[in-house]
């Protein structure tokens, strides 16, 4: 197995106490956001990889993604534009910096 040069997490709302998902991402449908991201992985080529995670505490500014090693977090990310911008950013080797929290 190679290991990814960088690895998106979409916040999928799973609390760490277990039980329903709650929080603003899933919500918003972050979850749904995950084939897209894998197929644009794929489509450019990316050494990348995504998984869904828990909550990452930071609700209200959901949908949050983030990005290791690099320690990008992105808040609000909530369209297919967005994510394009993110992952451009990400081949250019930089963040998009419009859609980074502090
Ligand atoms: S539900 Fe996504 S940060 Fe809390």
């Amino acid at each position: 197995m190679n290991k990814p040069d960088q690895h998106i997490f979409v916040c999928a709302s799973f609390r760490a106490s277990g039980g329903d998902t709650k929080g603003v991402c899933q919500k918003k449908g972050s979850v749904d956001f995950l084939p897209y991201i894998e197929n644009e992985i794929l489509d450019r080529g990316m050494a990348a990889m995504v998984s869904s995670c828990g909550c990452l505490k930071l609700c209200d500014n959901g949908p949050v993604m983030i990005v290791y090693p690099q320690n990008y977090w992105y808040g609000n990310v909530d369209s297919e534009e967005k994510i394009d911008s993110i992952l451009d950013a990400l081949e250019e080797g930089t963040a998009a910096g419009e859609y980074l929290l502090a």
